[in-house]
């Protein structure tokens, strides 16, 4: 039989604006380095050219008429760019990926949205990433009040929804991960960052290859 090629580890990082996705991903990216694990960071959407330009498009406020399928589609377009030019190649050299955000955004934000249902979301979400779904996905949870007061800069299009579809996110996240306790880790993200840093890490190392 041929040797089983080398893949990498796939950890995504989720969870509400404002609860510390960025400080939690540079920190993991460092103690893996720190072991002589090769990392990729990603932000979805946005990290190619063709995704960044679909990130403008998909956050510009002035963009209010856009249908909540062609939002969905189009986080899953950026989403699928990113997949082919960035996450499958980094995998299969072996190297570990870290995504900010991925599907469980869209199973988050997008659910529901003109009658969207997360076999619909599933099911484009497998044509756009060949259906290489992550080992690990960390949603970091806190009260939303919390996590919205954090973000300080100008809100984005989805950002300026309503606190009641605020609040829904963060439900549709907690049942996402109740689902499916295998592949996706709940984080109290309401404390202070190592102690956050700990749990994240005491999910992740069991992942690691040895040697
Ligand atoms: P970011 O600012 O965390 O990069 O995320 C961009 C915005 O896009 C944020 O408000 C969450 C939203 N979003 C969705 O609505 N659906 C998705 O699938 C993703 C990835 C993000």
């Amino acid at each position: 039989m041929p040797p089983t090629p080398p893949t990498g580890l796939f950890i995504v990082f989720d969870g509400s604006e404002g609860s510390g996705k960025t400080t939690q991903v540079a920190r993991l990216r460092q103690r893996l380095e720190s072991l002589g694990q090769s990392v990729l960071l990603v932000r979805d959407p946005g990290t190619t050219r063709i995704g960044e330009q679909i990130r403008a498009i998909l956050l510009n406020p002035d963009h209010d008429e856009m249908a909540m399928r062609c939002e969905m589609l189009l986080y899953m377009a950026a989403r699928a760019q990113m997949m082919s030019e960035s996450i499958l190649p980094a995998l299969a050299e072996g190297k570990t990926v870290i995504s900010d955000r991925f599907v469980s955004s869209t199973l988050a934000y997008q659910l529901s949205g003109d009658g969207l249902t997360a076999d619909d979301i599933r099911t484009v979400a497998n044509i756009a990433i060949k259906n290489r779904w992550p080992d690990l996905t960390l949603i970091l949870d806190m009260p939303v009040e919390s996590s919205m007061a954090r973000v300080r800069r100008a809100k984005d299009r989805i950002e300026q929804r309503p606190m009641d579809y605020h609040e829904q996110v963060r439900r549709n996240y907690l049942s996402q991960a109740a689902a499916d306790p295998r592949q996706y880790k709940i984080v109290n993200a309401n404390r202070d960052i190592d102690a956050v840093h700990e749990d994240i890490w005491s999910a992740v190392r069991p992942l690691l290859k040895q040697g």
